[in-house]
């Protein structure tokens, strides 16, 4: 929005940051969300009152109308001398949970209401609206599809974790069957249902349809994973693309972080300069060293060689075959090839069913992308689209045949080689502004024994 010309008239509304001044004149600093930077109001005390004065404390809502003018104080271009003053809320200093600075992040989750009216809160939330917005502009701009896929699902073979139950029976009573288990012929949608892990699925039977394709929603996984980087509720973006292979996915992959970084430097700087100064003195540096590096693209194996030769003793050992943790993706990061990296080709065993499988036997076509202190930001793969391996892979897992029927038809009807990925909204964010938790990006975190608001 352009800055109205000095000496204009001009109305404004937010909330009190401070009230400081002497006993003639009031400095209130206010701010309405917009902006890390707050307005100065100059406010006559005797015009006021000091009653009134009083009223306009840290956290009170209040209205000004009033003439711009040129600063001569330090610490702001402008300020509004005051001419009228609409209280709308006050906010009693005795108990306004905000009324001091320097909380700890500990404290603020416990006032998810209050908290965006902080000024680290503020910033995280334009930074994670930008992003967001930033998601849909790119992949618009690629002629990707937004593809809307379902909250609620009746599968769960995924197997990307726990899952939610979603029913409407009484859990005191619920109708049983003949063997005395719970029968959800008689729930909602006649059959058992969750909470879905992932959009992928359905993304796919997209992507054989339109081409290019993404979803970017809410997913849920009922995990006890009390770490700073696991949410029970988070968003994902899955893109899916007919005809990528693993190498095509990983450039996609490669240049959406980059943009999505650069558009978030461009848009948000004051918001992250602030987040820099007051939590993070490497943020820009990290940030920038994503844009500046092109990805090592490396395979699951050298990298467990690497780890094996690394001399340091981690809290989970090294073997091939076993799923990497955030140490050892770290470690690779920041330690060994000191750029991000793209992992590939993970064995068959600890990745889900539906990726390509090499000739090897042995390893299938699995790509997950490591960042800086978050490890693991994106996890992908190339599709198997051959049906009869799929559908032998589906039997070795014992997953059942009735809850894939319709993904197992997109190999009958058309199949055609694609791929795509997951990237985490919240770590993405994490990532962004620096945040130690992955608690402080969301609003509302959902994490074990956590929801709150
Ligand atoms: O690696 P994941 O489990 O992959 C999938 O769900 C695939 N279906 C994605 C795809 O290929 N379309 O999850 C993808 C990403 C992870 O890399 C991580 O960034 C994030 O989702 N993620 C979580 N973020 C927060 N809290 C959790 N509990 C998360 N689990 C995964
Ligand atoms: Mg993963």
């Amino acid at each position: 929005m352009e800055t109205p010309a000095f000496n204009s008239e001009i109305h404004v509304k937010g909330w009190v940051r401070t009230r400081r001044g002497s006993k003639r004149v009031a400095f209130i600093h206010l701010n309405d969300g917009s902006t890390i930077h707050n307005l100065q109001i100059v406010a006559d005390i005797e015009q006021f009152g000091e009653e009134m004065m009083k009223k306009i404390s840290t956290g009170a809502c209040i209205a000004v109308t009033g003439k711009l003018v040129e600063s001569m104080g330090k610490g702001q271009r402008m300020e509004i001398l005051a001419e009228q003053i609409l209280i709308y809320g006050e906010a009693d200093p005795e108990k306004y949970p905000l009324q001091k600075k320097g909380h700890s992040m500990e404290f603020l989750r416990e006032i998810a209401h209050l908290r965006p009216r902080t000024n680290t809160f503020g910033a995280i939330f334009r930074i994670r609206h930008a992003l967001a917005f930033a998601i849909h502009k790119y992949f618009n701009h690629h002629g990707f599809i937004y593809l809307h896929t379902p909250i609620i699902t009746g599968s769960d073979a995924e197997g990307a974790g726990e899952m939610f139950r979603v029913s409407i029976l009484d859990p005191k009573d619920p109708p049983l069957n003949d063997t005395g288990e719970v029968d959800f012929h008689e729930d909602f949608f006649g059959k058992e249902t969750k909470l879905t892990v992932s959009g992928q699925l359905e993304g796919e039977l997209g992507a054989l349809a339109l081409s290019e394709i993404y979803t970017f929603g809410p997913t849920f996984r009922a995990e006890n994973s009390n770490t700073p980087r696991h949410l029970a509720e988070f968003w994902m973006i899955e893109p899916e693309m007919a005809f990528y292979d693993i190498d095509d996915n990983m450039d996609l992959a490669e240049d959406f972080l980059k943009y999505l970084i650069s558009y978030a430097i461009e848009h948000h700087a004051d918001d992250l300069a602030f987040l820099e100064k007051m939590y993070d003195p490497e943020l820009m540096e990290r940030l920038r060293f994503i844009l500046d590096n092109p990805f090592v693209r490396t395979t699951y194996t050298k990298a467990i060689t690497v780890l094996e030769q690394s001399g340091i003793k981690f809290e989970f050992p090294v073997k091939w075959g076993s799923d990497l943790q955030a140490e050892h993706e770290r470690y690779l990061v920041e330690k060994h090839y000191k750029k991000p990296v793209i992992l590939t080709d993970y064995p068959m065993d600890i990745k889900a069913f539906y990726m390509k499988q090499n000739n090897d036997g042995k390893t299938v076509r699995a790509m997950d992308v490591l960042f800086p202190r978050i490890g693991e930001i994106i996890g992908g793969s190339q599709r198997e689209e051959d049906y009869d391996k799929l559908y032998n892979r589906i039997k070795i897992l014992n997953i059942p045949e009735k809850d894939l029927w319709w993904y197992l038809e997109t190999r009958q009807f058309g199949t055609a080689p694609h791929s795509g990925f997951g990237l985490g909204f919240e770590r993405l964010v994490q990532f962004v502004t620096g945040m130690a938790n992955i608690r402080d990006v969301i609003p509302f975190p959902r994490t074990p024994k956590n929801a709150e608001f």
